[in-house]
This record gives C-alpha cells, structure tokens and sequence, in this order.
C-alpha cells in the first residue's frame, strides 16, 4: 500500500491508472478505523478496482465549538488496517494542502441540508459535499463508497454528483453494527460506560417503529411516538435532537408513510452525539 500525502501526487498516481484502464473506487474516510470503515473497503475491493481511501479529517464539515480538534486519531493503526483490507493507496493529505488560504468556492445542497443534521450544524454539508467533490476530481474515481449510516450525507452527495455531472457511481453500503445494535461510529468512544449501555436502545426505538409499520400504521406521528416511547423507557440519559420520516431521496419529511422512507434520528447522549436511521417500506 502507498501513503501518499501531496494532492498532486495522488492526482497523478490517479491518472495513470486511468489512461492503463484501471477501475478506480474512492473511500473517503476521516481515520479512527472501525469495521463500518473496514466494510467499505472490502466492498471496493469487491468491486474489482484499485482502492484509494482517503484519510483526512476535515475542517471545513466541522462547526465551531465541534470536535475538531479532539477527533479521535489513530493513523499508525488505521494504516494497518488500510493495509490489511487490500487497500493500494491510503492519502493522507495536510488541511493546508486541501485548503488554500483563499480557499473561498463551495459545494452547497440546500434542499438537502437545511433539515435533520443540518438544522443543528448549519455548514456541516458544505464541507462534507466540498471535501468529497474535492476528493472525486483529485483521483478521478469510476465508485465512491459511502456508508448508510450517514444517510443524509450519503444522499446529499449523490444529489450533488449527479446535478454536477460527476462521472461516478455512488454506492451506500449498510450499517455494520455491534452484536447489541449499536450502529458503530468513530464517536462512540466518548460513551461512558452507563451511556454505552443505554446506547444500543437508540436503534431500539426506531425498530418500534418498524414494527408498528409492518402492522399497517402509516402515521407519522404514531411511529415517531412509538421510537419515542422506547426511549422514554430505555433511554433515559438521551436527549433527542430529531427524529424524523423522510424520503430517502428528496428527504422531504412524510406525514404518512408511503412506499418507502428513511426514519433518521439524532440523540445526545453525554458528550456523544449519535445518529442512526432505519429504512420502512
Ligand atoms: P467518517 O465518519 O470517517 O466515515 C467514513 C465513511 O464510513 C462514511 O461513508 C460513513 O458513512 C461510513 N461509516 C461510518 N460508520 C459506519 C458504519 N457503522 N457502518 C457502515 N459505514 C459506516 O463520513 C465521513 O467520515 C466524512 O463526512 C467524509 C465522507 C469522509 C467527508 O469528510
């Protein structure tokens, strides 16, 4: 595996495997590998194409007073699992060297951020569309790989690609979750134990949900009432910052449940703050 860290050379490595006719898959990542990353990059390895992850935890998609700076950062050992999964180039840019100081051209989707995580980090997307738009005409790839997890930055990105013209496929991958159903995130290492315990009930809740759609309910506020009557009981420490029915495409909030929606929700629990979704149809 190569680590490269200059955009250029990355760039350059890119083209050349290009112009032989190689198939190139993209996995943006931001380090603190877990088995979510690690399902991305097999999943690109599948695909049969040369694997760039990039690695590069950046600025831009956080807030001010967001953890930026305590991010957790593993690089020794990220690489190794990189290395592990069959990865051919792990890049490792500097924020400077993404960034120009005058650096003043953004990709903004208003109609896809401005809900669910967008109300409480209002320029969160900018930067998460800018760095991956970024990330796409550096290595040029053919896939870029994203997880479910993230719903609405996995539709927010394919809503841009392709209003952009981007000539790439994206590709959402499921959730990789621990045995108790907690969905794992590079964040849940600020759990305290008592928080960790209760956390598994986030995704809990919205299988209430799901279950009282499977039994005919189409109410959006009947489900909601349902993931939240779980909480009530199981979550206690939580502290709901959404919990909404959306299409999984436009993410248009749903009164009534119609073929098939997102229900997507984010919680604080102590210092963390999860996120987590499930599909209905
Ligand atoms: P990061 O949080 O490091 O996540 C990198 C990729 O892993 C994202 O596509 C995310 O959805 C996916 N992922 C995270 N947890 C997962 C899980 N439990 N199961 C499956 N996939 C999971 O998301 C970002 O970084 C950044 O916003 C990025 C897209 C890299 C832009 O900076």
């Amino acid at each position: 595996m190569q680590i490269l860290k200059d955009p250029k050379e990355f760039q350059q490595l890119c083209l050349e495997w290009r112009a032989q006719g190689q198939r190139l898959a993209l996995v943006p990542t931001m380090g603190a590998y877990h088995a979510g990353h690690q399902s991305l990059m097999v999943a690109a390895k599948a695909s049969d194409a040369r694997v760039l992850v990039s690695l590069f935890v950046n600025p831009a998609q956080f807030g001010p007073g967001e953890d930026l700076a305590a991010y957790p950062r593993t690089p020794e050992r990220d690489a190794e699992i990189a290395g592990a999964a069959g990865v051919d180039v792990l890049f490792t840019p500097d924020p400077h060297a993404m960034y120009e100081p005058d650096h003043v051209t953004w990709v903004d989707v208003p109609a896809l951020t401005q809900t669910l995580c967008g109300i409480s980090r209002p320029d969160h997307f900018r930067g998460v569309c800018t760095v991956v738009l970024k990330l796409l005409l550096l290595s040029q790839a053919h896939l870029a790989i994203f997880g479910e997890k993230d719903w609405q930055q996995l539709a927010v990105i394919r809503r841009a690609a392709r209003d952009l013209n981007v000539p790439v496929e994206i590709r959402g991958c499921p959730t990789v979750r621990e045995t108790d159903g907690l969905a794992l995130s590079s964040r849940n290492v600020y759990l305290t134990p008592e928080e960790r315990a209760q956390a598994p009930q986030l995704q809990a809740g919205l299988q209430q949900a799901r279950e009282l759609a499977l039994r005919g309910e189409r109410s959006a506020s009947a489900l909601h009432a349902a993931a939240r009557a779980h909480w009530a009981g199981h979550l206690p420490l939580g502290r709901e910052e959404y919990l909404s029915l959306v299409h999984p495409h436009s993410l248009e909030h749903m009164d009534t449940l119609g073929e098939t929606a997102v229900m997507a929700c984010a919680v604080r629990l102590g210092k963390a703050r999860l996120i987590d979704n499930i599909l209905l149809s």
